[in-house]
């Protein structure tokens, strides 16, 4: 039987990358550079799975087919806003996803945000590399103490619930979450954790407020100013999730303004564009979208969505497939 023909859209660890052209009829990107709309046509039209990632938009107008000859898109990465899983569903494409193999390094990265965020690690540095550093003094680049803070997590999946293992079992922090269903009483109890009923009631309780949650349209602009006054004065806000849950322009009001402590921001909305306002503020740490970039997460990512493809491709149910 004829090996199933792949698309890969950007460049992948190259030992992933060695074996998906082992297993596959597989088409690697050079250039990695992302593909657009029209691109995606054409891979669905003569490929039988597509192996895009978050930088990769594929919305309603990539999918306006009659007809497909894509049966699977294997999504390199958990999170799936990028991609219109009704419209793939409407054309018989399965969509799968990378969950579980990032959460740690994920969860790792929103801890280093945080506190670089409170100990005001992006401000020293920059000062040292552009020659402004006279030298220790008491009162210099003063940060606020983390350990033993309360930290708001909002979206309490697997990234979510490292977070909190992180800092309850590491910083002594008392853990507050917020999530659209119930959490199981014994995966709060791991963490001492107390779920709130909305965002509302966790905000002014918070020293810390990190995001966890999925983006797309259901959570788009989820942080707005009304939600960003709620927060107490010198709390800080950390998204590692996606860039849509904040609404851009109210954080950098917010930060101007100083009406919060301070922000840490590994995603934005339409990155790698980032919104002139947020630039140039002095209260926040900005990373490019690093959550999952070790060569652990990278790889295990990479070897996932293959699972997935051989599970599909020989009659097996894909563990990741998205519903
Ligand atoms: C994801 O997996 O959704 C990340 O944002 C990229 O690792």
């Amino acid at each position: 039987m004829a090996k199933p023909k792949i698309l890969v859209t950007r460049r992948w660890p190259a030992a992933v990358e060695a074996q998906l052209s082992e297993s596959f009829d597989t088409v690697l990107n050079g250039a990695d550079t992302p593909l657009g709309p029209a691109d995606f046509k054409a891979a669905l039209a003569c490929y039988d799975a597509v192996l895009p990632t978050v930088t990769d938009a594929i919305g309603a107008a990539a999918m306006q087919m009659e007809k497909v000859q894509t049966k699977i898109i294997a999504n390199y990465g958990v999170g799936f806003s990028h991609i219109d899983v009704a419209a793939a569903h409407g054309l018989g494409i399965t969509v799968t996803n990378t969950p579980d193999v990032l959460s740690e390094c994920t969860a790792d990265l929103a801890m280093t945000l945080l506190l670089m965020v409170a100990r005001r690690a992006g401000e020293g540095e920059r000062e040292i590399r552009e020659g402004r550093w006279t030298g220790w003094r008491p009162t210099h680049l003063i940060g606020t103490k983390v350990s033993g803070k309360t930290l708001g997590i909002i979206g309490f999946g697997r990234i979510g619930q490292e977070m909190a293992r992180r800092a309850h079992h590491g910083f002594g922090m008392k853990i507050i979450v917020q999530n659209r269903s119930k959490v199981a009483p014994d995966v709060l109890a791991r963490c001492n954790a107390t779920q709130v009923a909305d965002i509302e009631t966790l905000m002014p309780q918070c020293d810390f407020v990190s995001l966890h949650c999925p983006g797309g349209a259901e959570n788009r602009n989820m942080i707005n100013t009304a939600r960003l006054e709620l927060m107490k004065p010198d709390a800080f806000l950390i998204n590692t999730a996606r860039g849509e849950v904040i609404n851009e322009l109210a954080l950098s009001q917010a930060l101007w303004f100083g009406t919060i402590g301070g922000a840490a921001l590994d995603v934005f909305e339409g990155e790698p564009r980032i919104n002139p306002g947020l630039r140039d503020c002095d209260r926040l740490v900005m990373l490019p979208h690093l959550g999952s970039a070790t060569r652990e997460s990278r790889e295990a990512m990479g070897f996932r969505v293959i699972e997935n493809l051989h599970d599909f491709f020989e009659g097996r149910e894909p563990r990741d497939r998205i519903h």
